[in-house]
């Protein structure tokens, strides 16, 4: 959710980084996944390749460009090209797990049933690439890149659109299934629905309580609908889905913030595992959900998941804002935490806190964090912190805290760190960069980070131990 607005810019708060950790200094059972993701619209480029048709994101990059710092998701990192090289330099550092997604757009281009066969032929060949590295392939459907020409028919305010998606999972999996062993419907669809259709900050760019509401319905009705779809399949692999969890924070006491943040809370955290879990919504939202309800929804979104992914960055500040859809909004951070260059507080107890929560709450069968990392907001290749040993720090914190809701009884069974490569961040453009290997803007070139170095070694050593 990079577009938690009004936040600092600017790297903040200095503060003296230990040195890394020994890498081996890292125990965590067997069968434990370390692993690296990313997603279609932020590394591929090529938009125009190979048949692939307009996204929502190509829209909003374009018609106007939208985007803070004006750059566009054109050519990205230029993956959709240099697939093989960046296969291999998740391989040969040591990493065995990669997340990636699939893009919508480059598959259907018109988001109808013509299939675009030089789209499926680069996911093969992707595939191809990653079990010949020995690379386990968690495979997302869904991380925001809806066809154009389905938003044009509404989109996700379109119940029809869900359907839509159970039809993409399905045609997928009858092309692909056979080298997918873990599939993830959803990325982080409180956020989709949220910033992209509450706010506007993000594609598709509407706003306001009733396109929020309806778009939140209609991915928790799409992701139950697809998951039906890809058991119907006859794909041997798991099937799960990737939501945001973050403890949302009142950032004052007053009883004003204290409802907003409840509130966000409710749409953010509880707006998706509750209908996934529980096939209902949380009350405090349950009056804007409602007018899209149909009798047996609740049970199309309550299906059995074999795993859950959790993207976490940080606590959510939430405050009260008369301005903003139900009177809530972003609000300064209290917490006496660091800032990173990203605006966000580095919190890694914030992890250990939801990941509790969640469990003894929903009891998932198993877990794994999908996504964590940490942004620079200095220029790259020419400029850039390749002795990045902030992000080391924070991946290790983050590791020590997954490690002791471990201890506790939380099935965590991996850790997925964000990024790969630095890529295209949304709204804020190529403004932040994620990536344990930097890419040279001017001739994209990959330049690996310390970090990159030393979270292989993290694996490397568990593989070792294993
Ligand atoms: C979560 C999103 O899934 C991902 O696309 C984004 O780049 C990161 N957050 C960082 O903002």
């Amino acid at each position: 959710f990079a577009a938690m607005p009004a936040l600092a810019d600017t790297a903040a708060v200095q503060h003296p980084d230990p040195p890394p950790p020994d890498p081996a200094s890292f125990h965590f059972p067997p069968g434990f996944a370390f692993g690296v993701s990313s997603s279609a619209y932020q590394i591929e480029g090529a938009v125009h390749a190979d048949g692939r048709g307009t996204s929502i994101w190509d829209e909003f990059c374009h018609n106007p460009c939208r985007t803070t710092d004006g750059k566009t998701a054109d050519i990205a990192d230029d993956h959709y090209h240099r697939m093989p090289e960046d296969v291999e330099l998740i391989g040969d550092t040591g990493l065995r797990h990669y997340r990636f997604s699939i893009g919508w757009p480059r598959l259907f281009p018109d988001g109808g049933s013509k299939p675009n066969p030089k789209g499926f032929a680069f996911y093969d060949r992707l595939l191809d690439k990653l079990l010949s590295k020995g690379i386990t392939p968690w495979m997302t459907l869904y991380h925001w890149d809806l066809p154009q020409a389905l938003q044009d028919k509404g989109g996700w305010t379109n119940r029809d659109t869900a359907y839509r998606l159970a039809d993409f999972a399905a045609a997928t999996a009858h092309a692909l299934g056979d080298r997918v062993p873990n599939w993830l419907v959803m990325n982080e669809t409180a956020v989709h629905a949220y910033i992209g259709h509450g706010l506007g900050y993000h594609a598709p760019a509407l706003t306001g309580v009733n396109n929020w509401f309806c778009a939140l319905h209609h991915l928790n009705l799409g992701q139950g609908l697809a998951i039906q779809a890809l058991r119907a399949s006859g794909s041997k692999g798991r099937v799960g889905t990737v939501a945001a969890c973050e403890p949302v924070i009142p950032s004052s006491p007053s009883p004003q913030d204290v409802l907003a943040a409840q509130t966000l809370d409710a749409a953010w955290n509880g707006g998706v595992l509750e209908p996934l879990f529980e096939g209902t919504y949380p009350e405090l939202i349950s009056p804007y959900t409602a007018p899209y309800e149909r009798s047996g929804d609740a049970a199309t979104m309550a299906q059995p998941i074999d795993m859950l992914g959790i993207n976490y960055y940080s606590r959510l500040y939430i405050e009260h804002n008369q301005a903003r859809p139900l009177n809530l909004f972003f609000g300064p951070n209290k917490h006496p935490s660091p800032y990173y260059a990203g605006g966000w507080p580095i919190e890694p107890d914030g992890m250990y806190e939801i990941l509790k929560s969640i469990q003894n709450r929903y009891k998932p069968r198993e877990m794994f964090i999908s996504e964590n990392g940490y942004a620079t907001g200095t220029p790259d290749a020419g400029g850039v912190p390749l002795d990045d040993v902030s992000r080391i720090s924070y991946i290790a914190q983050h590791l020590r805290f997954l490690r002791k809701a471990m201890e506790e009884g939380v099935n965590m069974k991996g850790y997925f760190a964000w990024s790969l490569l630095d890529g295209f961040e949304w709204n804020d453009g190529m403004k932040w960069h994620f990536g344990l290997v930097a890419v040279d803007p001017a001739t994209l070139k990959r330049i690996p980070k310390r970090s990159y170095h030393w979270y292989g070694a993290v694996a490397r050593a568990y593989e070792a131990s294993a």
